[in-house]
C-alpha cells in the first residue's frame, strides 16, 4: 500500500519576495504586497478568532497601530476564518473587552478571511504537527520593495511580544539608512556595529582609531555611538 505522505507548505524566506495574493479582509479587498507598495509591512496569522490569546494579541496591536503606522508600516491580520466571524470578534473586542487598561479598542487594520486557506499555505503558517485547522502564529516583516525581511513562527499557546515586533521594525530601518548592524538586544539610542573590516588594512586602520565615537572590542567587532534623536528622526514621522 502506498505510504500517505504529510504534506509540507512552503514558506517565504527572508530575502526572497513576498508571495503575492488576492483577498478578502474586514477593510475591503486588497492586493498583497502591490497595496504595501513604499510602507513597511507585517503580516501576521492568529489561530483563530474568538479565543482568548489572539484576543490579548490584537488588542495590544491594534493599541499599537499608531506607533507603527508612524514607522511607515502597515499591520495585516489573517486567520482561516470567514469574514463574518472576523467582524462578529472585532465587534466583541470592542464592545465588550477591557484588557490590562485596554477597551473600547477598534480593529482598523484588515483581517484576511482565508477560509480555503490558499494564503495560509502560500506563507507556511499551517503546521500540521501544531494544528491542522488552525494558522500557528506567524510574522512576515515586509519592506517597501515588498522583500520579507523578517520571519517569526510561535505556536498556539504563545502570545507574541509586540514591543519586539516594534524593535524589529526600527531596527530593520536603521540598519537600512545607516549601513549598520544592530547588536543584542539593540534599542534606539544604543551603540550599533559598524560592517566588518574587509581587508587586513582596513582592520588595521580600526584597531589603531583613535575616533571617540567608535569602539573596537577587536578588529572584527567595532561599535560607534548612533544618536536616539537621529535614528527617531530618520524613521518616525511626525
Ligand atoms: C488562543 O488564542 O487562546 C488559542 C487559539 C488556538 C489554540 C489555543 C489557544
Amino acid at each position: 500500500m502506498e505510504e500517505k505522505q504529510e504534506q509540507v507548505f512552503a514558506m517565504p524566506r527572508i530575502g526572497e519576495k513576498a508571495p503575492e495574493f488576492k483577498a478578502v479582509t474586514t477593510q475591503g479587498e486588497i492586493n498583497f504586497p502591490g497595496d504595501y507598495k513604499g510602507s513597511w509591512v507585517i503580516l501576521f496569522s492568529h489561530p483563530a478568532d474568538f479565543t482568548p490569546v489572539c484576543t490579548s494579541e490584537f488588542m495590544t496591536f491594534a493599541s499599537m497601530e499608531k506607533d507603527f503606522n508612524a514607522a511607515n508600516c502597515k499591520l495585516v491580520g489573517l486567520s482561516v476564518d470567514g469574514l463574518y466571524s472576523h467582524i462578529a470578534w472585532l465587534r466583541t473586542i470592542k464592545e465588550k473587552i477591557e484588557y490590562k487598561g485596554m477597551k473600547n479598542v477598534e480593529v482598523t487594520f484588515p483581517l484576511i478571511e482565508d477560509i480555503t486557506m490558499e494564503v495560509a499555505k502560500k506563507y507556511g503558517m499551517m503546521m500540521p504537527g501544531e494544528s491542522n485547522t488552525k494558522a500557528v502564529r506567524a510574522v512576515f516583516v515586509i519592506d517597501p520593495n515588498g522583500i520579507v525581511r523578517t520571519v517569526l513562527y510561535y505556536p498556539l499557546s504563545l502570545g507574541r511580544n509586540f514591543d519586539e515586533l516594534y524593535r524589529i521594525v526600527i531596527a530593520l530601518q536603521a540598519a537600512d539608512k545607516f549601513s549598520v548592524a544592530t547588536p543584542a538586544d539593540w534599542q534606539p539610542g544604543d551603540d550599533v556595529i559598524v560592517p566588518t573590516a574587509g581587508s587586513c588594512g582596513v582592520a588595521k586602520e580600526r584597531m589603531e582609531s583613535k575616533d571617540e565615537d567608535t569602539h573596537c572590542y577587536d578588529w572584527f567587532f567595532c561599535t560607534k555611538k548612533l544618536d536616539k534623536q537621529k535614528v527617531l528622526d530618520a524613521i518616525i514621522k511626525k
